[in-house]
């Protein structure tokens, strides 16, 4: 779904990915990782072309925007939809009308449809059909996640960007937003790029896991992989104190070792 060969994205002299490879299976859902700064956002925002490279080569769903015409460009722009890490819903729309933004920008479709497409999203993601009218202001912030995701689908996309979707989300709404991914991804065949420092739901619903770190992937694979993966700050993160609860443990000391409460309230 997802091919990037050598990446290199810099701003200024400052080098912020270097020769970045990343590749992206049908089906899965991939949880990328790495320190705040890291480049996670930039990254995000190179392969949707919001941002330049410096260079290498990026494909999506099997084809490079640099090879397409503008008419092609957009038949492809209408295959992805984007969650942007800050919610990003526009303030004088309705949550209606943001979800309408895509239909507009890339359909022509009669007002009645797009209302009817509309609550079908709403419904979709878990929201109550009364927050159709309501702007975004009036919402709470896991509903704003929850009609950014409806407008990230407004157009059945095969490839989903998100960019930390449940942060912060209380640990409940936490766990609802992930289910909520996994429910779609084998519902609707998604396929889901999430980055995310939740660490449950990387360990509950991410396929793999990636980890940006010295300005590329530095490693990916399972939980396992990242486990058994040299690196200190790989380590600290999937083997520190927060991770204690959710990583298998040994098994002597697991039991009493092990917090009851759900590792999300930490
Ligand atoms: N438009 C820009 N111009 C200049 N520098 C930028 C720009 N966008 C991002 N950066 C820099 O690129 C680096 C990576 O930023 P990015 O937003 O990708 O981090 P991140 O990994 O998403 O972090 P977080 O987990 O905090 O969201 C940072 O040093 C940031 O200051
Ligand atoms: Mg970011």
């Amino acid at each position: 779904m997802l091919s990037a060969r050598d990446v290199t994205v810099g701003f200024g002299s400052k080098i912020v990915l270097d020769k970045l490879n990343l590749d992206i299976y049908r089906g899965e859902i991939l949880g990328f990782v790495g320190a705040s700064g890291a480049g996670k956002s930039v990254l995000m925002r190179t392969v949707l072309r919001l941002l330049p490279r410096q260079s290498g080569q990026i494909k999506i769903l099997g084809q490079d925007f640099d090879e397409l015409n503008e008419q092609q460009r957009n038949s492809l722009d209408m295959r992805l939809g984007v969650l942007f890490q800050q919610g990003a819903l526009f303030s004088s729309l309705t949550v209606k009308e943001n979800i309408q933004v895509p239909m507009r920008e890339y359909l022509d479709l009669p007002t009645s449809l797009m209302d009817e497409l509309a609550h079908l999203k709403i419904r979709l993601v878990g929201l109550a059909a009364d927050a159709a009218d309501k702007y975004p202001s009036e919402l709470s912030g896991g509903m704003i996640k929850r009609a950014a995701l409806a407008r990230a689908l407004a157009l059945d996309p095969e490839l989903v960007f998100l960019d930390e979707p449940t942060s912060g989300l209380d640990p409940i709404g936490a766990a609802e937003f992930d289910e909520l991914i996994a429910k779609l991804r084998d519902t609707l065949g998604l396929t889901v790029y999430m980055v995310t420092h939740d660490l449950d739901s990387l360990f509950s619903v991410c396929d793999r896991i990636a980890v940006l770190g010295k300005k590329r992937v530095m490693v990916e694979g399972t939980v396992e992989d990242m486990l058994a993966y040299d690196d200190p700050w790989v380590q600290a993160y999937f083997k520190g104190k927060r991770a204690r609860s959710i990583v298998p443990q040994d098994s002597h000391t697991a039991a009493h070792d092990r917090p009851a409460q759900d590792s999300r309230g930490k």
